[in-house]
């Protein structure tokens, strides 16, 4: 007997309140408290349902978040309110400057003393956007555009799990403005997976998530997980607010994602103490932020001050100092990668960037030089952002108009290192050098093998293996093992005790785990992570060398592409003679702990954060794995234990907000030990 249609309209509403309660918790609070399994069987519950009755299907359902028709190109919208830019203020005088100038006028409008209030939020580095919503339906979403103008992307917007699709005890119409922006992990995810489509990869998160925001199609948007931060309400009709502080709450209280560090703050010295603290918090966010925006909290004085062009008088960003410089292009050079592809880098005269002095850039692979062309004798924008390599961005403005520049670099037609012709793969962005004896190849894959992430041997760098090369002592990674004290101390830079020690380095370098040992012998497509996966699955490296392209693939984190191209690496003949080699002098070719769900830490989710006394976080790393748990990135309810130590940062009071446990580094020694971590 099928269920009375009003059972089946009220398990259908229940369900929607159900699904939106969860995605709630986990989207906005970051603390879920059903497993996706579970919310998944909800979802299909109630998909199933709209199935068979079509007419309980409703506009905010959940099932309409993901899947939406795409559109023929995007509508352009007029915003009802426009959406305003932000003055900048760079030093502690600025900031100063900006209050003094909103005391000058409000005096000038009768108000003396003004008693103000901040609110200092940050600056997320996203695309501002707003939604709108009448008798609590989302019905527009868009973005900022020239500010009065704007894109609608409503059906990308609805993606989103932290944008509500309907809100409770809703005013007639209320406008919602944020920032949308991808995490800083969501945006390296997507660029692995780009990269393993063969597809070119995102300069920075800003730029994947501006790009997925204005798709056409919402399922191509929904590949790039997009979240948001709301910051402020624009037009409300049947809402009564007074300050920014409760426009927030009045956010927090009806579904919507905010910053749970914003501060108010009564003094500018205040004020500049929680900016620079944004400041140095920066490096540990999960997003990029560029700024710390202040606004006086009080509506009525914020329309007093007013607006001037697109400012509004009574905010401002605090601009951390720039990261982009200008300077001239001396040369582009080639470098050899560890597989053979040809990497521009630029050779610039030095320039102060962000603290440091920048004499290097990458230019990534010829596309990118192609696209932003610029030439040796240009003058160039250099970009530095946190800590990755220093990048050129573009020729400066004035330079494109120029009439005698020279010519546009080309990828060299011989190897610039052993001389060999050049190719260009068809399904490769690189021109590559085919010789795999090429000494720029191998010096990559050799410098490679030592590294940190890689067999870890202490002692052994760049210089030391290009001498190592240069004498003939090393030619494979086999060889390194093969260095004798005596041999080493003949070289520079080496005396009796830092030969010995190298030689020990490389000696305790044996007892790297499987996982480790296929990343560093240099397969191309095995990456840090796929080397412990496959370790894990496979367990040694004889069942590796069996497997098939299709078992390959089937492992998380590699796919067909990837699946063949290791497949094929390890059938050929130098590379069987290499692991032959590592073999019989002992390294680590089978997999030694506990398979998945065994172990004295089976099925225990870990998160690291900051730096502990002795174990590196590798080695922490490879503790956890060997014991069976697993090592996951971000804190939430789900996690077992967070290890914290010096300079921890927001994950740590996360976990101290969800009531994870937190552990040092001798509660983690304890938990290894199948203990109790006290
Ligand atoms: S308020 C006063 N608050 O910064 C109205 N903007 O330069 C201006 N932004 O277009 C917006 N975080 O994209 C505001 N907490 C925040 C913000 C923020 C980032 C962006 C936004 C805006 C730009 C203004």
């Amino acid at each position: 007997m099928s269920p009375a249609p009003s059972d089946v309209a009220a398990r259908a509403a229940e369900l929607r309140r159900e699904l939106a309660y969860h995605g709630h918790r986990y989207y906005v609070l970051d603390d879920p408290v059903i497993g996706d399994d579970r919310y998944d069987a909800l979802l299909d519950e109630l998909r199933a349902i709209e199935a068979a009755h079509p007419e309980l299907l409703t506009p905010d359902s959940p099932t309409q978040r993901v899947g939406g028709e795409p559109v023929s190109h995007l509508e352009k919208v007029r915003h009802l309110q426009p959406m305003l830019s932000l003055a900048n203020a760079r030093s502690d005088e600025e900031l100063q400057g900006w209050i003094e100038r909103m005391r000058g006028h409000l005096a000038r409008e009768g108000i003396e003393d003004p008693r103000f209030e901040y609110v200092v939020e940050p600056k997320v580095d996203g695309l501002a956007i707003s939604l709108l919503y009448e008798d609590g339906l989302l019905v527009r979403g868009a973005t900022r555009g020239n500010g009065e103008v704007g894109e609608d992307v409503t059906h990308n917007l609805r993606t989103v799990g932290s944008i509500p699709l309907s809100i409770k005890d809703a005013p007639r119409r209320v406008e919602v403005r944020g920032e949308i922006y991808i995490s800083l992990a969501d945006f390296e995810q997507v660029n692995l997976k780009r990269a393993e489509a063969g597809l070119s990869t995102f300069m920075n998160p800003r730029n994947s998530a501006a790009g997925a925001i204005r798709q056409l199609d919402p399922r191509q948007s929904a590949e790039r997980p997009l979240s948001m931060w709301a910051y402020g309400i624009g037009v409300h009709e049947g809402l009564t607010i007074a300050s920014h502080w409760e426009a927030l709450e009045w956010l927090k209280g009806h579904g919507f994602r905010v910053n749970p560090d914003v501060a108010r703050l009564t003094s500018g010295d205040d004020v500049i103490e929680r900016c620079r603290d944004w400041e140095r918090r920066r490096g540990a966010l999960a997003f990029e932020i560029d700024g710390a925006v202040v606004k006086v909290d009080d509506y009525e004085l914020q329309r007093r001050l007013g607006v001037v062009g697109r400012d509004p008088r009574w905010a401002i960003a605090w601009k951390f100092p720039p990261t982009t410089a200008v300077t001239r292009l001396v040369a582009v050079h080639w470098n050899v990668g560890k597989f053979g592809s040809l990497h521009p880098y630029a050779e610039l005269e030095p320039v102060h960037v962000g603290g440091v002095t920048v004499k290097q850039a990458t230019l990534h692979n010829e596309e990118d030089l192609a696209r932003k062309d610029v030439r040796p004798g240009d003058e160039v924008i250099v970009l530095r952002a946190g800590d990755v390599i220093p990048q050129v961005v573009s020729p400066a403005p004035h330079v494109v108009e120029r009439t005698d520049r020279g010519p546009s670099p080309l990828p060299p037609a011989s190897c610039p290192v052993c001389g060999t012709p050049t190719v260009k793969p068809e399904d490769s962005v690189f021109t590559h050098c085919p010789n795999r004896d090429c000494p720029g190849r191998r010096w990559q894959l050799l410098t490679h093998f030592v590294s940190r992430g890689a067999m870890d041997v202490d002692g052994i760098g760049e210089k030391q293996v290009t001498m190592l090369m240069e004498r003939g002592l090393v030619r494979t990674a086999a060889d390194f093992y093969r260095l004798t004290a005596e041999q080493l101390v003949e070289l520079e830079r080496f005396g009796e005790v830092s030969a010995a020690n190298a030689v020990a380095a490389i000696e305790a370098s044996k007892a790297r785990p499987f996982g480790r040992v296929l990343f560093a012998i240099g397969i191309e497509g095995i990456g840090a992570i796929t080397g412990r996966n496959l370790a894990q699955r496979f367990r040694s490296i004889d069942a590796l060398m069996a497997a098939s392209a299709e078992q390959i693939a089937d492992t998380p984190g590699i796919g067909p592409i990837v699946g063949q191209l290791v497949h094929d690496q390890l059938a050929d003949e130098q590379m069987r003679a290499l692991i032959a080699d590592l073999r019989s002098l002992g390294l680590r070719l089978e997999e030694e702990g506990p398979p998945p769900g065994e172990g004295p830490l089976a099925d225990k989710a870990i998160v690291l954060t900051g730096t502990l006394p002795t174990l590196t976080r590798e080695q922490a790393t490879e503790r956890i794995l060997a014991a069976g748990g697993r090592v996951t990135s971000g804190v939430s309810r789900r996690t077992d234990y967070v290890v914290a130590g010096e300079a921890a940062g927001s994950k740590l009071e996360k976990a101290e907000r969800l009531g994870v446990p937190v552990l040092d580094e001798a509660g983690l020694e304890a938990l290894l030990h199948g203990g109790d971590p006290g």
